[in-house]
């Protein structure tokens, strides 16, 4: 199927899902007490690979009342050695289960040598890692029914040998695969601080038709550095940018993406609204 993805995806053509959360089990018994603030979710794919029965009827309830998008973690397209064909098949099968809208991974490697660094980790901005991704991807294309998008990642290693900055590598990357974009602006503004550049010249070179769905989330700063640690509220630069973005894109769906520090559902609902009222501000003015 790759090549049909990979000659007919008409990005603008899939459907709008709006503004919600990444799915975390402690979230369940307000998930429906805050259901008028979510209008998707999306679930970590790693989650239910061979389900126990527990995990297999959270995901029932879930699909059953909420459009999902599974988020994979652990592909490692960035892997040179190629895909886990056991890991390929695990995640292609609940692709073809939910049959979502779209589906996700990370632009990274987390295995190498054989071995799960249990990380994600950036690849170096090269062609030869280009190369790489074009393989894996088309690997991946072969085993999936619905578009891919990949997700920007917080550059915690610089390489010495690179030959593209971020906006442009991921420009290559739009240019030689038809994947879609899950720009984590709260990643790009993370390392627009810690590598000093301008996150908006880097958003206005990105292919603005490829941009699909965005991750948003607090980050902090320790040291001088900012830190990707998916644990405080959003910050006021990170909705700015965000705000900016949905000037530039036709963007279908936003994931607050909290993982750690884990409050109340209830009380991230108002962040859900904030982005809301931003992407009604942004397409009142357009
Ligand atoms: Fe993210």
């Amino acid at each position: 199927m790759r090549w049909l993805w990979g000659w007919l995806v008409d990005w603008s053509s899939l459907p709008e899902l709006g503004v919600g959360i990444g799915y975390r089990e402690p979230f369940l018994g307000e998930l429906f007490d805050c259901r008028s603030s979510i209008e998707f979710l999306e679930v970590t794919a790693d989650h239910y690979f061979e389900p126990i029965d527990s995990k297999e009827a959270e995901l029932d309830l879930l699909a059953t009342n909420f459009p999902l998008i599974p988020h994979g973690l652990a592909m490692s397209l960035g892997s040179a050695e190629g895909l886990d064909e056991s890991y390929l098949k695990l995640y292609s099968e609940l692709v073809d289960r939910l049959k979502p809208a779209w589906c996700s991974e990370h632009i990274s490697f987390s295995r190498a040598g054989g071995i799960d660094i249990g990380h994600l980790t950036p690849v170096p901005k090269t062609d030869a890692a280009l190369g790489v991704l074009h393989d894996n991807i088309a690997r991946l294309q072969d085993s999936i029914q619905v578009p891919l998008i990949l997700e920007n990642i917080t550059d915690t290693i610089r390489y010495p040998t690179e030959s593209y900055d971020g906006a442009d590598f991921l420009c290559k990357l739009c240019d030689q695969n038809q994947v879609g974009l899950l720009l984590d602006v709260t990643n790009l503004f993370i390392n627009s601080q810690n590598q000093r550049f301008d996150p908006v010249e880097f958003l206005r070179r990105l292919p603005a038709d490829r941009i699909i769905q965005l991750h948003f989330v607090g980050g902090f700063i320790e040291n001088g550095v900012w830190v990707d640690s998916h644990s405080g509220a959003t910050q006021e630069p990170i909705w700015e940018l965000i705000e900016q973005v949905l000037g530039l894109a036709a963007v279908k769906g936003m994931i607050l993406e909290r993982d750690e520090n884990l409050p109340a559902l209830r009380e991230l609902t108002p962040e859900l609204e904030h982005a809301r009222a931003i992407v009604q501000r942004v397409q009142r003015a357009s």
